[in-house]
């Protein structure tokens, strides 16, 4: 019997184990449809908030979209409308949650499903102090049984799959024996889908910044967790910088998830559908991509959101591209002002045509 996906959701509602070779028993799919995490954008506090995954959307309709990080305890007690409320048109796009409760994160993960996100991913790389203090994030390498515990309460409470976001260890854990522990032990929870970063944590004496560039990169061991498991599906992220490598990964893992590059190159993005999922490819320019948020723009400044909250998402478009510092500019300058409205963006965009124009 085939199941019903639910609306922008590219997978069927409840998880479904697959074969090696992508395909679902029951279920007839083909492995590029079935293959949503063969590429995502990170989720990223500050930065991947609804605005930045709306414009991520309008240059990729394939790759996978993550929230911010929202704790358990936000969700229990915060304005929920604020904290989980987005757009259908933003799908794909997957919930991340910190804590460490299992009751309080299968509540939390209920009222995401129920939110319409297609994908529940639990925190277990984030190694800020805050996080540390609730006991949550990277801390949470050093726990695996009660990882296992949260994912299976999360599970046992929703439909859509949960997924876990984690390093390769942190501070003097062995990245072999004691990831291969954590991911052994969390495995006896069903999940079936690790995020990896392919660094370790070390949670005593450097920023969540520099916890992003210092401890060593170490891609293969992501690789060896594929080929140890080949039945999950393993997602390698961290210092992928555009989609040559990103192709590159692929030859030995399920998926990748790019942040940073994402975030200040998104034009890279648009590459995805065609060169990542198969798609044909694009006829678009970074100038029909400002077009298309327009409307978006708009409708948000009706509601009173700010310019300046959308565009700081979009200073990367012209990366690299003639016309790139103009825009960077005329946006950095002019959309913070009050009032500033449609007409800032479009200033920012005549000028790069005129720019472009005058280069051909
Ligand atoms: C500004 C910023 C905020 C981040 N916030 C989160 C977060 O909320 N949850 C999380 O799992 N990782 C977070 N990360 C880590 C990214 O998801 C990703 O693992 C990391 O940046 C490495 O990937 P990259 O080298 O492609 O950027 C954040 C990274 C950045 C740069």
């Amino acid at each position: 019997m085939r199941q019903r996906p639910i609306l922008g959701c590219p997978w069927p509602v409840r998880r479904v184990r697959r074969s090696v070779e992508g395909g679902a028993p029951g279920v007839y799919m083909t492995p590029m449809t079935f293959a949503p995490h063969r590429f995502s954008v990170a989720p990223m506090m500050d930065w991947t908030d609804r605005h930045c995954r709306m414009f991520h959307r309008q240059l990729t309709s394939r790759a996978l979209l993550y929230t911010e990080m929202v704790t358990a305890l936000a969700i229990r007690h915060g304005d929920r409308q604020r904290l989980l409320g987005f757009d259908p048109a933003e799908q794909p796009v997957a919930l991340q949650i910190g804590g460490s409760d299992p009751k309080l994160l299968a509540e939390a993960s209920k009222w995401g499903e129920d939110f319409g996100y297609c994908e529940v991913n639990l925190n277990v790389g984030c190694p800020s102090d805050r996080v540390q203090n609730g006991r949550f994030g990277a801390c949470l390498m050093a726990e695996p049984a009660l990882v296992r515990d949260c994912v299976g309460e999360m599970r046992n409470a929703v439909k859509v799959p949960v997924t876990v976001k984690c390093r390769i260890g942190i501070d003097d854990q062995d990245e072999e024996a004691d990831f291969s522990r954590f991911v052994e032990t969390v495995m006896q929870s069903g999940v079936d889908t690790f995020i990896v970063h392919a660094r370790k944590a070390w949670l005593q004496g450097l920023s969540p910044k520099e916890n992003r560039e210092i401890p060593p990169l170490n891609y293969d061991r992501v690789y060896r967790l594929k080929q140890r498991h080949p039945e999950l599906t393993i997602i390698v992220n961290g210092g992928i910088a555009n989609i040559n490598e990103t192709q590159l990964h692929l030859q030995h893992v399920d998926g990748v998830m790019l942040g940073r590059a994402a975030y200040h190159t998104p034009w890279l993005l648009h590459e995805v559908d065609s060169r990542i999922f198969g798609d044909a490819a694009p006829e678009v320019s970074p100038l029909d991509i400002v077009e298309r948020m327009k409307p978006y723009v708009a409708a948000q400044l009706a509601q009173g959101v700010w310019l300046q909250n959308i565009t700081r998402h979009m200073l990367g478009l012209f990366h690299g591209l003639a016309g790139g510092r103009l825009w960077r500019r005329v946006l950095s300058e002019e959309a913070s002002r009050p009032g500033a409205g449609l007409e800032v963006l479009e200033k920012a965009a005549e000028q790069v045509s005129s720019r472009l124009a005058a280069e051909a």
